[in-house]
């Protein structure tokens, strides 16, 4: 139950509400009223006592979930959060609002503000003290409020602060000077996973595994990349499974996750915050999209929709690993398209190279070469009756990293561990690091040089 309800299109402000409310707050971001009103209320949860709008609402958009919120909710308190003061009068004489709080008001102030409301609440039989208790999990204790919060002369105080302008002084809306950095006696509440901050002018790799014939071994490259960048670069790179019909990554890992790539890419995952809690964090240092949880549901993403998930990870991730559906369909291109990097993966059998070669001159003619290419042989193998050299002729490509064929491969994915730190000296570990050193060569600890200058686009 999250008694706290907040509309607000200002992310700081949402920011800054969690951390004084953690688990009791339940944010839905303004923008959804492009949908309409009833969007939002249906997002609002089950039952709110106390909403927040704004900042960054205008009059109609309040108006209109004041009244929604008062319909579907009756008893609800509703807090307007503004700043603007010219046309405040109006708002008050016109909307059923219990109090006005700028956004700058300081932190003890809010609360202060909340406590109050709720107790009126209680006290008028429109909540129930329970209502607003922190929900049994541990979180960090809020700031504590200065004085005496409860009594029922405060009843009244919430009359002044609609009725008199002046009164706002004391909620704090005149704090408009004040900063918005969080006071330094508050306590924050620590976020369950650190996503180490990207330096300014960071450049994000996305890079897209792909291959036109499925079992060619792009699920097993792609977490052994994942998990190798991650040794560099821990918690910053996420491993995104966009193989939505039948993606296997979270089995492989032995991750149970608790949301999928249908969730990362709902509209309630425009909260960036939201959006977090859809990632699954592995014990090796890397985060995941789990694949859909049913083929239909996997179906129903848009292109677009996958694309902007990769753009919006992008923004918090060094590395994004993305993981494909076998062959050229409309999604894979749309990641080869959002990709720095693209790693192109085969077997050594005749047809699955021929295929290779007809995915390079498509991609090509659709102007879609990613910037750098790896072409990689999995399963190399001697007996294969092929050389290097003869595949290299087929496809028309030069092969950047062979990978043998190796027992250890199944054996890691059976035990649900990866490859490249459970076995680092199986020589298929040894040379899917040495494609993550070739891809992000700042990355990859305890790697072999290789020589990114054969990124090369040109045939043989
Ligand atoms: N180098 C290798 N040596 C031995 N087995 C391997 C190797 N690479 C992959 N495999 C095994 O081959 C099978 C297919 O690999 P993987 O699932 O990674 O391929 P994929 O391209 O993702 O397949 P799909 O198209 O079905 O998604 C798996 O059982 C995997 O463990
Ligand atoms: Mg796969």
């Amino acid at each position: 139950m999250t008694p706290y309800l907040l509309v607000s299109r200002s992310a700081e402000y949402e920011q800054r509400l969690r951390t004084l409310l953690g688990r009791r707050l339940h944010v839905v971001t303004g923008e959804f009223l492009t949908f309409g009103t009833d969007t939002i209320l249906d997002m609002a949860g089950e039952r709110p006592r106390i909403a927040l709008l704004g900042p960054v609402l205008n009059y109609e958009e309040t108006r209109d979930l004041v009244e929604g919120l008062a319909e579907r909710h009756p008893g609800i308190g509703i807090i307007v959060v503004r700043e603007q003061r010219s046309d405040l009068e109006d708002w008050v004489d016109e909307l059923e609002l219990h109090a006005v709080l700028s956004p700058q008001a300081a932190d003890t102030t809010t609360l202060d503000l909340l406590a109050r409301l709720s107790d009126w609440l209680v006290a008028n039989g429109r909540a129930e003290r329970g209502d607003f208790a922190v929900p049994e999990e541990p979180e960090p204790d809020v700031p504590e409020v200065g004085g005496t919060i409860g009594s029922v002369e405060d009843l009244l105080s919430f009359e002044e602060l609609v009725a008199e302008p002046g009164a706002l002084d004391e909620a704090g809306a005149d704090e408009a000077s004040l900063s918005m950095a969080p006071d330094p006696s508050d306590d924050v509440q620590a976020p369950v996973w650190e996503f180490p901050p990207m330096p300014p002018g960071t450049r994000s790799e996305v890079i897209a595994v792909v291959a036109p014939k499925g079992g060619q071994g792009k699920s097993t490259l792609a977490i052994n990349i994942a998990a190798s960048l991650a040794e560099g670069a821990p918690n910053s790179v996420v491993l995104i499974d966009a193989d939505l019909q039948f993606g296997d990554v979270s089995t492989s890992l032995a991750l149970e996750p608790t949301a999928t790539i249908v969730d990362a890419v709902a509209p309630e995952a425009s909260d960036e915050i939201v959006l977090k809690t859809t990632l699954t964090h592995h014990a090796d240092g890397f985060f995941v999209v789990a694949s859909a949880p049913s083929p239909e549901l996997g179906d129903g993403i848009a292109p677009r929709a996958l694309a902007r998930l990769v753009e919006r990870l992008r923004g918090t991730f060094r590395y994004v690993v993305v993981d494909t559906t076998p062959g050229l369909g409309e999604h894979t291109l749309t990641i080869i398209e959002h990709a720095t990097d693209a790693v192109f993966v085969t077997n050594m059998a005749v047809a699955s190279l021929r295929a290779m070669r007809t995915e390079f001159e498509l991609l090509r003619t659709l102007g879609l070469t990613p910037a750098n290419r790896h072409l990689v042989v999995n399963f190399s193998d001697r007996m294969s009756g092929l050389t290097v050299k003869d595949v290299e002729n087929v496809i028309g490509a030069p092969v950047d990293v062979e990978v043998p064929r190796s027992p250890a491969v199944l054996l890691a994915v059976n035990r649900g561990v990866v490859l490249v730190r459970s076995d680092a000296r199986d020589p298929a570990a040894k040379a899917i690091r040495r494609l993550a050193a070739r891809i992000a060569p700042d990355a990859v600890t305890g790697r072999t040089r290789t020589d990114k200058r054969r990124r090369s686009h040109e045939p043989v």
